[in-house]
C-alpha cells in the first residue's frame, strides 16, 4: 500500500467517525433510539480505530532502522536529510490535513458524548430532603382509608401514608400506639405523639429497607434487612444493628373527629444518612 492510499484510508476512517458521531447526536436529540445509537457509537469508534491503525502501520516511519557499523557519524547531507524527513513527518506528506481530520473526529465524538448529560434529568433540588407530608394532611392506609384512633389498639402498628399519596416511597411511615405516658419525647416534641400515637419514617436509616416489624413488649421497631432495632419510646434511637441514625419522627395530632393528622413534614431527611445535609 502506498503512502497516499494509506492516507486516503485514514481520512475515510476519520470521516466515518465524524458522520457517525454527528448522526449519534442527531438521533439522541430527536428522542433517541438505543439500538441505532449503539450502532452509530460502534461505527464512530470503529472508524477512529481503523484510521489510527492505518496511520500507525503505513504512515509512520517503518523499522527496523539499520546503521552501518563502520560509519559512526552522519554526514552533513545525511543529517540534513533526516531533519527534512522529520519536518515532513516521515512519509506523511499531508500530515497537517490528517491531524485536522483526527481533531475533527475527536471533536465530533466529544460533542456527541455531551448529549447524554441531558439524560441525567433535572437537578433534584430539595426533593431529597422533603417528603409529601404537610401540615393538615390526614394519615391514610396503603388503600387510602383514613386512620382513626379507634383503628389502632395499644401495641398495634399500621403503615401509613399522607392523604393523597398512598403508596409513596418517601411518605411511608409507621404508626405505633403505646400506653400514654411511656414515650420520652425529645425537647420541643412534647406534642408530637398525642395519647401514645407516635409516627416514624418507615425508611431504615441504614440502607433504606422498610422497617415493618414491631416488638410490642419491648417497644422496638426492627428492620428485617440487617436487624437494626429502634427504640420507639426514645425517638426511634437505634439500639442495635448497623443503623447509625434515628428514624425521623412525624409530628401528628388528633382532630376533632378522632382522625390522625400530620402537623408538618419530617424534621430531617429520611433514609440513609448520606442523604442528610446537616
Ligand atoms: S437496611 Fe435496615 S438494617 Fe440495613
Amino acid at each position: 500500500m502506498t503512502g497516499h492510499q494509506a492516507e486516503r484510508r485514514a481520512v475515510v476512517g476519520f470521516a466515518v467517525t465524524i458522520m457517525a458521531a454527528l448522526g449519534l447526536a442527531v438521533v439522541y436529540w430527536r428522542g433517541g433510539q438505543p439500538q441505532l445509537e449503539g450502532l452509530l457509537l460502534a461505527a464512530a469508534f470503529g472508524g477512529l480505530a481503523f484510521a489510527m491503525v492505518t496511520w500507525a502501520n503505513h504512515l509512520m516511519p517503518q523499522g527496523p532502522a539499520v546503521q552501518e557499523r563502520h560509519r559512526l557519524g552522519s554526514t552533513k547531507a545525511e543529517r540534513q536529510a533526516v531533519e527534512e524527513d522529520f519536518e515532513r513527518g516521515g512519509v506523511i506528506e499531508r500530515r497537517g490535513f490528517l491531524v485536522k481530520a483526527l481533531a475533527a473526529a475527536a471533536g465530533a465524538l466529544g460533542v456527541a458524548s455531551l448529549f447524554p448529560i441531558r439524560s441525567l434529568g433535572p437537578r433534584p433540588g430539595k426533593s431529597l430532603s422533603t417528603t409529601p407530608w404537610r401540615d393538615g394532611l390526614r394519615l391514610v392506609t396503603d388503600k387510602g382509608a383514613l386512620v382513626h384512633t379507634s383503628d389502632v389498639a395499644i401495641g398495634g402498628l399500621v403503615t401509613v401514608f399522607p392523604e393523597g399519596h398512598a403508596g409513596s416511597a418517601d411518605g411511608q411511615a409507621v404508626l405505633v400506639r403505646v400506653e400514654p405516658g411511656l414515650i420520652r419525647p425529645r425537647p420541643g416534641r412534647e406534642g408530637w405523639s398525642p395519647d401514645g400515637f407516635v409516627v416514624y419514617s418507615k425508611v431504615c436509616t441504614h440502607a433504606g429497607c422498610p422497617v415493618g416489624l414491631y416488638e410490642a413488649q419491648a417497644h422496638e421497631l426492627l428492620c428485617p434487612c440487617h436487624q437494626s432495632t429502634f427504640d420507639v419510646l426514645d425517638g426511634a434511637r437505634p439500639i442495635f444493628g448497623p443503623a447509625a441514625g434515628a428514624l425521623p419522627q412525624l409530628p401528628v395530632r388528633i382532630d376533632s373527629e378522632g382522625f390522625l393528622v400530620a402537623t408538618g413534614d419530617f424534621p430531617e431527611p429520611i433514609g440513609p444518612p448520606y442523604w442528610r445535609r446537616s
